[in-house]
């Protein structure tokens, strides 16, 4: 977690400062604990660090040479000595960094022996003493330095006595480059430079990035500690549209996110990818793994794999897939699922499948992540940047990726495009009318302190990640269940009010849903149903639309929405943080 920064621009300049925090809020969503800048000004560095949101920098002063940093903690607690940049003993040198360097301990412990002093807890500030320590430019000091560290990190630094310099360190955690007229933009994320240039670098494991004024021109080389070599990087241009970021009218991100579904679910329909995936998958064992809503969307994969093209599908937490890796045989694929492509369990995954020669394949949204670049085939869910921490239209685009899979697998993938079309027509009709229920809904919710969520089979799931982002923004506990397990002790919290919200659409599961239902009620569960049939015992209703026979395993695409909007106007009634609940961050780059 965590979103770094760095700039070099050609000239001084006194907007130098807001630029550096500008990119730094499109870099929030990386963690929100506290933040700071450094600024190279004349021979001085100005520095300014605060706790909490982004807010308005304070200092004044030219500047060509800046990092900034957006903190979700690690190492030490929230406070303004553990927020970045990080300074070394004499404040000449200033770090930013994204990751966690795992050998902090004995490299801090050396420099305090040789008489550095330590202003924080972090694992970080061992690096701004390790570039006191050394000689020589910034690049060569990088270039010893970094064989020193191990784990995972992103670094940008600068120095006060190399006031035209600025160098950049990468391994694991993301970093990439924008080259921009007269500046040069470093960031965790491209969407930190996106309105200034798409013309981007990627750096990969092991590259040093070095960038210089001389002769009235800003020029860069790449050198590779792990190779010990020199190396030239690919200059490629995104195709990203700078407008997506923006809220327009909305009040929150998650909102804009859950109501342009429709839209975005017609602009994630892949057929090219959706076969290509197909065939690696086609006579191999299959494990999807994943985290969070990423993982509910591959459970409900699961379900899809196995309905329409009786494929099996093995789903795991990346985070527990990890001890079971060593293991795999030679015909495993791994199809790892992520909207970010950079949750630092999901990479270890693929990083130990890939050096066992087992092939990984991915559904990702962000097309510069790190996990689509390192897959061999890649679905692309082609949602635009997704702001909100809460992860809601990446969710139904990778449903959607299983359902176009799925047909390719069984060979009819053309023929069920309209079909799959039509769903979404429906909930494009009926997204007001579900927004009207959800607010009802959260009216009841708001003030309860449990809610269970039920659902069988590809509707079990779908309950798991109306629990998840229920409790995620509302801070309301919420748990998802399959309703057949609920008798087997979840059942003694049900007291009269608790309420008790059960996807019952008419589909495979649906009378055994609502016999679950019914036992939760006679204990005094407050009911309320997702179902296209109303039923006497519910207490409040969302009608869904009816699907055909042959179509009711689309349910999903409909009835995760209206939790998404329960879960948002619940916590806008509760006056939450939505876009940035608390103690998260969208991109989990740490394990
Ligand atoms: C919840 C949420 C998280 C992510 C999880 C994986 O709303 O967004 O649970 O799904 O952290 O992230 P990605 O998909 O980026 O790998």
């Amino acid at each position: 977690m965590c979103g770094i920064i760095g700039l070099i621009k050609l000239n001084e300049s006194d907007s130098a400062i807001k630029d550096i925090v500008n990119g730094l809020r499109r870099l929030e969503y990386r963690g929100y604990d506290s933040w700071g800048y450094a600024a190279l000004n004349g021979t001085n560095i100005l520095l300014e660090k605060k706790i909490g949101r982004i807010s308005e920098p304070s200092l004044n002063g030219q500047s060509a040479i800046l990092i900034g940093h957006t903190r979700w903690a690690t190492h030490g607690g929230v406070d303004e000595a553990n927020a970045h940049p990080h300074l070394d003993c004499n404040g000449q040198i200033a770090v930013v960094h994204n990751g966690i360097i795992e050998n902090y301990l004995e490299l801090r412990e050396r420099l305090i022996k040789e008489g550095h002093t330590f202003k924080s807890q972090t694992d970080s500030e061992v690096v701004s003493h390790l570039f006191e320590k050394e000689q020589g430019s910034l690049f060569d000091r990088a270039k010893r330095i970094a064989p020193l560290l191990k784990g995972s990190f992103s670094l940008v630094v600068i120095s006060a006595a190399h006031k035209d310099e600025i160098v950049a360190i990468k391994n694991e955690s993301p970093l990439a480059i924008g080259i921009a007229d007269n500046e040069i933009i470093f960031a965790s994320d491209p969407l930190a430079f996106i309105d200034k240039t798409n013309t981007t670098i990627f750096l990969t494991e092991g590259d040093i990035a070095f960038a210089k004024k001389t002769n009235n021109k800003i020029s860069f080389e790449f050198f590779n500690y792990i190779l010990n070599k020199s190396v030239d990087k690919e200059q490629i241009k995104l195709n990203w549209n700078a407008s997506e970021t923006n809220l327009g009218d909305y009040k929150h991100y998650m909102l804009k996110e859950i109501i342009e579904q429709p839209k975005v679910m017609q602009d994630g329909i892949d057929f090219d990818s959706a076969e290509s995936l197909a065939n690696e998958m086609r006579g191999k064992k299959v494990i999807a793994i994943a985290c969070g809503t990423a993982r509910h969307s591959a459970v409900i994969g699961k379900h899809i794999f196995h309905k329409i093209a009786k494929f099996s599908l093995d789903v795991m937490m990346a985070h527990e897939f990890v001890y079971f890796v060593d293991d795999l045989d030679k015909n495993t694929v791994i199809l790892a699922v992520s909207q970010s492509g950079e949750t630092a369990d999901v990479m270890e995954c693929v990083r130990k499948a890939k050096q066992r020669g087992i092939k990984v394949i991915s559904i990702v949204n962000v097309p510069s992540s790190t996990l689509a670049r390192e897959s061999e085939k890649v679905f692309y869910t082609n949602c635009g940047p997704e702001i909100a921490v809460a992860s809601t239209k990446a969710f139904s685009n990778q449903i959607l990726a299983f359902y176009l899979i799925a047909h390719a697998l069984q060979g009819n993938l053309k023929s069920q495009i309209i079909n799959i079309k039509s769903v979404i027509d429906l909930l494009s009709q009926n997204m007001s009318y579900f927004d009207l229920k959800a607010r009802e809904i959260a009216e009841y919710l708001k003030n309860k302190n449990h809610v269970y969520m039920l659902g069988r089979g590809v509707n079990f799931p779908i309950a798991l990640e109306g629990a998840l982002k229920l409790k995620e923004i509302s801070y309301i506990h919420a748990e998802g269940m399959p309703a057949g397990e609920l008798k087997h002790g979840t059942l003694a919290l049900i007291e009269h009010g608790t309420p008790v919200i059960l996807l019952c659409p008419t589909d495979y599961t649906y009378y055994d849903s609502i016999s679950n239902g019914l036992e939760t009620k006679a204990r005094g569960a407050y009911l309320i149903g997702i179902s296209d049939k109303p039923h006497p015992s519910f207490n409040m209703w969302v009608q869904l639309p009816q699907l055909d026979k042959e179509n009711e395993i689309f349910y999903p695409l409909i009835e995760t929405i209206p939790l998404q909007l329960i879960a948002y106007h619940t916590a806008v009634l509760l006056g939450r943080d939505v876009d940035k609940p608390r103690n998260l961050a969208k991109s989990v780059t740490v394990k």
